[in-house]
């Protein structure tokens, strides 16, 4: 017998294309919050979704959160929707964040669709789009449950309170001062927290996660001559700032992943049995990888190892050099600075001022190495820290009820390669049990070309997350 009112389940059922036709007007806003040219649309999406919350009966509003650079001007961050319906003090109280803005997509970068109109593939019933699992679809998978409540005239379950940030993509930037400052005002009187901004692992098996990695990501800078000069005058004349990045950054991360920074691999806490016996249930098949990766370029044909090199092992990526002749064709030039990016996925143990002490320390001593007449200048852009919770909370219990309701399956248990920094911010600053709730699936293609949610997805994920809300409010609080 589902916990959740069978009246709610049945108007998801009954409005899956206006719900569909909600998700296709917030693809529509290219709230990118990395690029100031996309600024005044970052702000129209934090407008439609106070107008959206408002007309649904939620008091909500924009709350500005200070200034930020952003492609070397100082600008207003966007801005927090914050919104709170429900206020009876027999029910329970739960948070839930999602994030309005989006990364970057242009269709030249290889959509084959506008990424900024959501586009059926009746055949397939994907819907594709940017921010469609990354997170628009989560979001207005909430507003699809406060529509439902209003139109039936149903009561919510739960007091409900919602925070929706436009910056998750560029750092969150500032939004822990908020809850700070917000602790014992909007925040105040909150039993438990719900996050959907991260996926199930295969394309079948729903899941609860319990973990996140964190991200730090650092530039190393290796700038020389003043002007960038012709490669026939001074090539083998001077030391080139790319050949010594080029080397330095060669040194960070072996072909097989392996961190070669002295020192992380000692930090990484030894499996337990019980951390053992978690992985081992988890529904995952190498094909399911491989079909989200479009290829087979797995490090190992293992699964658990594939699963621990993903949710409790750090990793280290290469993402690019900035300043480096990177256009199509062959011009023969020598740059005279360059910035090479990487970033690093931490665990426990790995924090961000540790880690970091120890990659300044050896990018540093390799450089001195080289003997290199150039500069070198290594520093961290952003860092957030790991973040793991007991998934043994009443918090987790409701949402495992409510996937068996919906799915008819057990939900695997899973931590995200994946970083939303915020949450142990969330967690530490307001004390709660944070459940990640994903809607989507693995090979939806979040930050790629093709983003996708599937219309069942998107569809159940609704009813998900109003039957969560029903089974919390009968769960007993331990
Ligand atoms: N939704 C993702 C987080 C995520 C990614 C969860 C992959 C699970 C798997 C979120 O929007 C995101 O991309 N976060 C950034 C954070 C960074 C900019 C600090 C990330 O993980 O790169
Ligand atoms: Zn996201």
């Amino acid at each position: 017998m589902p916990a959740a009112d069978p009246k709610f389940l049945k108007y998801v059922d009954e409005h899956e294309d206006a719900f569909i036709a909600r998700l296709k007007a917030a693809v529509e806003i290219p709230s990118v919050s990395g690029n100031l040219e996309y600024a005044k649309d970052v702000e129209r999406m934090a407008d439609w979704l106070v107008g959206q919350l408002t007309d649904l009966g939620v008091k909500a509003e924009k709350r500005g959160i200070g200034k930020h650079t952003l492609d070397g001007k100082e600008v207003d961050l966007p801005p927090v929707v914050i919104g709170s319906i429900g206020n009876d003090p027999a029910k329970k109280t739960v948070l839930v964040y999602g994030h309005y803005d989006v990364q970057p997509a242009l269709k030249e970068d290889g959509w084959d669709y506008e990424p900024f109109t959501l586009t059926p593939d009746p055949k397939t019933g994907r819907l594709y789009g940017r921010g469609s699992t990354d997170d628009k679809g989560p979001v207005m998978g909430w507003l699809n449950v406060l529509e439902a409540h209003k139109d039936l005239g149903l009561e919510m379950p739960v007091n409900l309170k919602m925070i929706f940030e436009g910056m998750e993509e560029s750092g969150s930037v500032n939004l822990d001062k908020f809850i700070e400052s917000e602790k014992d005002k909007f925040f105040a009187g909150l039993d438990c927290m719900c996050i959907s901004d991260n996926y199930w692992l295969d394309t079948k098996t729903p899941c609860l996660t319990y973990g996140l990695r964190g991200v730090n990501y650092y530039e190393i800078k290796v700038s020389g001559p003043d002007r960038d000069l012709h490669s026939g005058v001074f090539g083998g004349t001077i030391h080139e700032p790319m050949t010594d990045l080029i080397l330095l950054m060669s040194k960070l991360v072996s072909p097989t992943g392996e961190i070669l920074i002295p020192g992380v691999k000692e930090l990484i806490a030894p499996v337990t049995q019980d951390e053992q016996e978690k992985f081992e249930k988890i529904h995952f098949q190498m094909s399911d990888i491989q079909g989200a990766v479009g290829g087979d370029q797995t490090l190992t044909d293992d699964t658990i190892k594939t699963l621990m090199g993903r949710m409790r092992n750090p990793s280290l990526s290469l993402h690019g050099i900035e300043g480096a002749f990177s256009a199509p064709g062959s011009k023969t030039v020598i740059p005279c600075s360059v910035k090479g990016k990487f970033s690093i996925r931490t665990t426990p143990n790995l924090g961000v001022e540790n880690t970091t002490e120890l990659v300044l320390k050896y990018i540093n001593d390799e450089f001195k190495k080289l003997g290199s007449k150039n500069r070198c200048e290594v520093s961290l852009g952003h860092g957030g820290e790991p973040w793991v919770t007991d998934p043994n909370h009443y918090n987790f219990r409701a949402a495992h009820k409510a996937t068996v309701a919906v799915y008819g399956q057990e939900p695997d248990y899973t931590r995200e390669g994946g970083s939303i920094p915020v949450t142990l911010d969330f967690a530490n600053i307001l004390g709660l049990n944070i459940l990640l709730l994903p809607v989507g699936r693995g090979d939806d293609g979040a930050h790629s070309t093709n983003e996708k949610i599937d219309k069942s997805n998107y569809i159940n994920g609704t009813k998900l997350l109003g039957s969560y809300l029903y089974e919390l409010a009968a769960e007993k609080k331990d």
